[in-house]
């Protein structure tokens, strides 16, 4: 009896009791949870959380030192983009000393989207990407990440889902990512632009634009650069309708582009 009181003392008393039970429960379900995961990667694995409709992002041991891929970091940029409506919400992040587990829970969006194959970039190269319309979109939410100052990198087809409805892509993964500014944010929104004109089949629209960017960065203009590669995003952002077979776009923005005349004075 005196043992029992002293740890309840402890513990903060009796509802401090119930508390240390439940965080016991808690862990046990997550373990169990862990041993049966969604995905399996190389820094981490996805699990279940022990709350519905959640899931549970944890590093493995090590990783975050070992490969600079900090999880905080990783949920704060992604919680960025879940503003814009374009990744998975994040519920919460739980820190160990050490960095030892650390993880975070967000919403689970298995219910509403799924994987798309993509393809391969080379035949001998074993990852897949995004293509045609998919990529466009792809390009196009990158973009966006770019222009709030988040340069999202790694965007194989294991890190992308689309709506199974109507196909809007969410992104997962911001384990590569990073804060960008200046030239770098210019760099961000140019590739992402250039990558998105290129798969609605634009290839020398892409090209144009691209020269024209990098001419004016490499001549020190950056807020020129910058307005040009507004400009070249604003067009993408119209793209909404590739034809199949892939290549083969509905020209819209080729037929009214006024790409070049908003490149040309430069
Ligand atoms: N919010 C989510 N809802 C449902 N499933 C998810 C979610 N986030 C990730 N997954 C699943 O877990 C897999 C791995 O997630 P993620 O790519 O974020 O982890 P990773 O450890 O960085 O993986 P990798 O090293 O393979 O890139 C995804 O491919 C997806 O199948
Ligand atoms: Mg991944």
């Amino acid at each position: 009896m005196v043992r029992l009181a002293g740890r309840v003392a402890e513990a903060g008393g009796a509802s401090g009791l119930i508390q240390a039970f439940k965080d016991q429960l808690r862990e046990q379900t997550l373990a169990s949870n862990r041993s049966k995961p969604i995905g399996s990667g190389a820094y981490g694995v996805v699990y279940e959380s022990n709350i519905p409709g959640n899931i549970m992002k944890q590093h493995h041991w090590g990783a975050d030192a070992a490969g600079g891929a900090d999880l905080v970091n990783e949920a704060n940029l992604q919680a960025l983009a879940s503003e814009l409506g374009i990744a998975p919400k994040i519920a919460a992040i739980e820190t160990f000393p050490g960095g030892v587990g650390n993880r975070v829970e967000m919403e689970d969006i298995r219910r509403n989207f799924e994987p798309h194959k993509g393809r391969k970039i080379a035949p001998d190269q074993p990852g897949r990407y995004p293509t045609g319309m998919d990529a466009v979109r792809v390009n196009q939410q990158l973009g966006q990440l770019a222009l709030k100052g988040i340069d999202l990198g790694d965007r194989h087809s294991g890190n992308v889902v689309y709506n199974k409805m109507t196909g809007r892509p969410m992104q997962l993964d911001f384990g590569i990512a990073t804060k960008v500014e200046g030239e770098m944010q210019v760099d961000a929104l140019t590739r992402a632009t250039t990558d998105g004109f290129t798969a609605a089949g634009l290839g020398d629209i892409a090209e144009i634009f691209h020269d024209t960017v990098y001419d004016l960065l490499a001549g020190g203009q950056v807020a020129e650069a910058m307005d040009v590669a507004k400009q070249g995003f604003s067009r993408l952002q119209k793209i909404r309708r590739v034809n199949s077979p892939v290549d083969q776009l509905v020209d819209k923005v080729k037929k009214e582009s006024d790409l070049f005349d908003v490149i040309s004075p430069y």
